[in-house]
């Protein structure tokens, strides 16, 4: 394994927003999982718990959340950021634009691009969902130990060809997601993983996200 390896892995991984039906082998996800947890925690807590639905039970959840965001009001468990501004700002539109771009919304179209948004309750139409969750008690350090089980989580579906995508959209209905999957209030919801075969014909899946240079990122001493 070499690095060229892993930043091939790693460039071809991208948030995948168009699913195909086709469900992952229940093996294949328990290899998933059985990778991404050898990520480090502080303490080796390993404090990420996860819940997986497949096929039928996807389709039921699909159905429930999309009913609650039809009348319920969004309340994450961990509070959204306030705002974003400056460079922060500017990227989040950046890739705004882009999806909306690959999708034809034009600029100022709120009915298409609010249309597009709500593709996040559909989950993009994937057969599968991993809620991800962190003992409370554990708190922000908790929350960064799991989003490292979330990244690997990324790379080892892609290794697998399975796509994926993070979402904090879903965990915006914190009491909602408890009460469904009958998850004790002393975890915290930090977000999900919507994840099957990418529909590569998919405009939503047709554009790539940038990032910035290692001198916008490092401050070099010595
Ligand atoms: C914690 C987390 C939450 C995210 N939530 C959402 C979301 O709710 N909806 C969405 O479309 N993308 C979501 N994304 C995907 C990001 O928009 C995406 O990772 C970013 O634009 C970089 O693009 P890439 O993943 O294709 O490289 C999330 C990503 C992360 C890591």
């Amino acid at each position: 394994m070499t690095l060229t390896d892993l930043e091939a892995l790693m460039k071809q991984r991208h948030s995948c927003r168009a699913f195909l039906p086709d469900l992952v082998p229940q093996s294949q996800i328990s290899d998933i999982i059985t990778t991404a947890r050898r990520v480090p925690s502080w303490c080796n807590a390993q404090p990420w718990q996860v819940t997986v639905t497949s096929g039928a039970e996807t389709e039921s959840f699909r159905a429930a959340l999309q009913a609650e965001v039809s009348r319920g009001a969004p309340k994450p468990d961990l509070p959204f950021p306030e705002k974003y501004t400056g460079i922060y700002q500017d990227r989040r539109r950046t890739c705004g634009f882009a999806l909306y771009d690959a999708v034809g919304v034009e600029k100022g179209d709120r009915v298409g691009s609010g249309k597009q948004m709500m593709q996040n309750f559909a989950l993009f139409g994937a057969p599968h969902c991993a809620i991800i969750t962190s003992p409370k008690e554990l708190g922000a350090y908790g929350a960064m130990d799991c989003g490292g089980f979330v990244t690997a989580f990324t790379l080892a579906a892609q290794a697998l060809n399975v796509a994926t995508i993070p979402q904090a959209a879903v965990a915006s209905y914190g009491p909602f997601l408890h009460r469904y999957f009958e998850i004790p209030d002393d975890r915290l919801i930090l977000c999900a993983i919507s994840f099957g075969y990418a529909d590569t014909t998919h405009p939503a899946n047709g554009f790539r996200t940038d990032r910035a240079t290692v001198d916008d990122i490092v401050d070099w001493r010595g």
